[in-house]
């Protein structure tokens, strides 16, 4: 029979449990490992791990990617100029740790015309090395070990490792039904006196849902009631289709002074090497997180900033061309693979397709993704990349940020698929 010291070891010695015990044994006889607690928590990364092997198989045959949220696409002209001219009037040293003031001045801009989110930026706002990192400094600065943060789950994978290297614990809140709907008792379940901070990603990578202002005010009203700070990821808010409407949340009322809204500039102009993200906080949050980023990595690139002037500064065209060519990709992709049998809901915004592939009959997405990969030279990404570690799920997500003749050649063979699948049945 097992003794209470057994049941406690195991239980410490569980993925995602480490970290709250804080020992791999409780009562002690194990040495310790070589790697942090916090290292052990958490997995590699799968979109990664399975770029690595797109590449591998792309040495052998030409796969058509439609996985990795990166886009197919240069960057404008207009940005490489600027990112030239400015290596060339020598803006090669380190920059000031929150942005250059002219940057911070065209993100206030933007903020202001576009989210309808007033701030200053000399105090209320943050350049940093991408959307990742003002994740991650923003999470440094809220939460102690042991709070709970809330993540509305499928989501994007940062999320978890970046709650559990502040040794947070996760809550998660399951979206609900084929549409992904976030459905408010089980929002109001997550919440307790506990709760820190909740992530809220809207345009939502990878369901593609765009949250309404009903469901963004369950979220107001709930931080407000628990006193918690939404982290509001919007890196994706220019890609929005037909009627729907990006809201940022700290336009609620009451919740400019418990956001912190983030964004940048890696997927509206397709630069996502660039890393080049920002964030806007109130003034006290500011502070904390600006430390925090300076000891995380310094500063954003210096010429590469001077270029995001020149890329917030583009005219209004600029978004809505962008906007009306990724909703091209999205019907032509849609066409595809509805015909190929997936079943989704129509994406409201991002640049991904979240898909159902159990007609494909796997066990679970992962193999069905190396099915698609291998046999024909597709890439998508596996559901379980956007869920906790322990659930099995059978959906694929497609990117659709492609040429229209990726996603030709994509809808070839998906039909290939579908004839493989029928000959198979007969
Ligand atoms: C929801 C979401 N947030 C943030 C990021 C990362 O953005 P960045 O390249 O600015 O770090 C991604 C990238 O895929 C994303 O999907």
């Amino acid at each position: 029979m097992l003794s209470v010291r057994d049941i406690i070891n195991w239980l410490a010695s569980m993925p995602g449990l480490k970290s709250v015990f804080g020992s791999k044994s409780i009562f002690g006889s194990q040495s310790r490992s070589k790697f942090s607690l916090r290292s052990q928590d958490i997995r590699e990364s799968n979109i990664r791990d399975a770029a690595r092997l797109v590449v591998q198989l792309s040495n052998k045959r030409r796969i058509v990617n439609l996985g990795q949220g990166l886009p197919e696409f240069p960057a404008d002209d207009i940005l490489k100029q600027a990112a030239k001219a400015a290596l060339d009037a020598n803006f090669n040293q380190y920059s000031n740790t929150w942005g250059y003031i002219d940057l911070r001045q065209a993100v206030a801009n933007k903020f202001r015309r576009y989210n309808n989110i007033v701030c200053d930026p000399e105090t209320e706002i943050t350049v940093t090395c991408g959307a990742s990192e003002a994740i991650h400094a923003a999470m440094q600065a809220i939460v102690d070990p042991n709070d709970e943060v809330i993540i509305i789950e499928p989501f994007y994978e940062n999320y978890l490792p970046d709650v559990l290297m502040a040794g947070a614990i996760p809550r998660y809140v399951r979206l609900q039904g084929p549409n992904f709907l976030l459905d408010e008792a089980e929002l109001a379940r997550a919440f307790n006196k506990r709760t820190r901070a909740i992530l809220v990603n809207t345009p939502h990578n990878p369901t593609g849902r765009v949250f309404t202002q009903e469901e963004l005010a369950h979220i107001a009203r709930l931080c407000q009631k628990w006193n918690v700070v939404a982290i509001a990821d919007e890196i994706y808010e220019y890609m929005i289709y037909g009627n729907h409407k990006h809201i940022s949340l700290a336009t609620l009322p009451g919740m400019k002074e418990r956001t912190i809204t983030i964004s940048g500039l890696s997927k509206t102009f397709s630069v996502t090497g660039w890393r080049l993200g920002y964030m806007a906080a109130p003034a006290d949050y500011t502070r904390q997180i600006r430390k925090l980023h300076d000891y995380i990595t310094l500063a954003a690139p210096s010429p590469l900033q001077m270029a995001g002037i020149t890329a917030l500064n583009l005219p209004d065209d600029f978004y809505r061309q962008m906007s009306a060519k990724y909703q091209t990709a999205r019907d032509q992709l849609m066409e595809a693979v509805g015909k190929a049998g997936f079943k989704f809901s129509i994406p409201e915004g991002t640049y991904y397709l979240f898909t159902d592939a159990s007609h494909l009959g796997f066990e679970d997405d992962r193999a069905a993704w190396e099915y698609l990969l291998k046999e024909h030279g597709i890439a998508t990404v596996a559901g379980y990349c956007f869920f906790r570690p322990e659930v099995k799920t059978n959906y694929l997500r497609f990117c659709y940020a492609k040429y229209p003749s990726t996603i030709e050649e994509g809808a070839k063979r998906l039909l290939q698929l579908v004839a493989a699948n029928c000959e198979q049945e007969k």
